[in-house]
């Protein structure tokens, strides 16, 4: 056997394990300081990624670094509290292992939320876009040989956040008067914000916000077969003049996303209620 397959097979098995065999309906991904929705989860397990053979350790602010799995809205799910990042230092290999061990487990849908940069002018603090297209800046994940048990070897991008999803989102955003956004979400390696002159490249190029994750955790669950809603959180506005007033801040991310975190797991609540 592969011996990635191998590592899939191995944390995932072990999961299984400590949750009696069950099958999770779906995955869910919080990012900074959005960890809250799992508090909402009737935890049944909580599984520190640190015990997961094969699973390396979160370094990122604002991230918990567990797998939460239990009932929300009525299905039983699995959260990711936190994530790992290419900027940690990590391969994609390691990034994304999370995301196929979900697939492994069984997940028929896949949930991910992240902090991002604002590049969109109209954009404010504390908006919440809805994810309907990505550009990738950061390596391939799905680089080297093809998982053939998993998918196809060229995998099409062309409806990567599933449109069924964004709709029923929408509805749910306006039901519950919450405003949403609508956008293209870049992803960087970072861990350095942008500078002036990239923010500009990046409008130009059709991003509405900016961030350092979930581009390959969306590639390698498309490649899965799995289908993506994504959102993310406006935490910061992007700066084009270079005044020093306007400087970006980690914590300042967190406590945005923690501020936006409430409407935001409405919005996961019901979508995955209507799973
Ligand atoms: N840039 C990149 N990543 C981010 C940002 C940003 O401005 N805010 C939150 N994550």
């Amino acid at each position: 056997m592969d011996s990635r397959v191998k590592k899939i097979r191995e944390a995932a098995a072990f999961i299984s394990e400590s949750i009696g065999g069950r099958t999770p309906e779906a995955g869910i991904v919080l990012g900074s300081g959005l960890g809250k929705l799992g508090d909402a989860i009737e935890a049944e397990a909580v599984i520190p990624f640190a015990r997961i053979p094969h699973f390396v350790k979160s370094t990122a602010i604002g991230h918990k670094g567990n797998f939460i799995f239990g009932r929300l809205a009525g299905k039983y799910v699995c959260a990711m509290q936190g994530r790992f990042h290419y900027y940690e230092g990590y391969a994609m290999e390691q990034v994304t292992l999370p995301i196929r061990v979900m697939a492994a487990l069984g997940i028929k849908t896949l949930l991910v939320s992240n902090a991002a940069g604002g590049l969109n002018p109209s954009f404010q603090v504390g908006d919440l876009m809805i994810i309907r297209d990505h550009i990738n800046l950061l390596p391939n994940p799905l680089i080297g040989p093809n998982f053939a048990e998993f998918g196809d070897r060229f995998p099409d991008m062309t409806a990567a956040y599933d449109l069924d999803l964004i709709a029923r989102a929408e509805k749910i955003a306006k039901k519950a008067k919450i405003p949403v956004r609508k956008g293209v979400y870049l992803g960087n390696t970072g861990p350095s914000y942008e500078t002036p002159a990239e923010v500009r490249f990046y409008r130009c190029i059709g991003a509405d916000a900016v961030g350092m994750s979930t581009v390959p955790e969306v590639l390698v669950a498309r490649h899965c077969g799995i289908p993506v809603f994504g959102m993310s959180v406006i935490t910061n506005v992007s700066n084009i003049d270079n005044a020093s007033t306007v400087l970006n801040d980690g914590d300042d991310v967190v406590r945005a996303a923690d501020a936006a975190a409430d409407r935001m797991c409405t919005i996961f609540r019901k979508l995955i209620e209507s799973l």
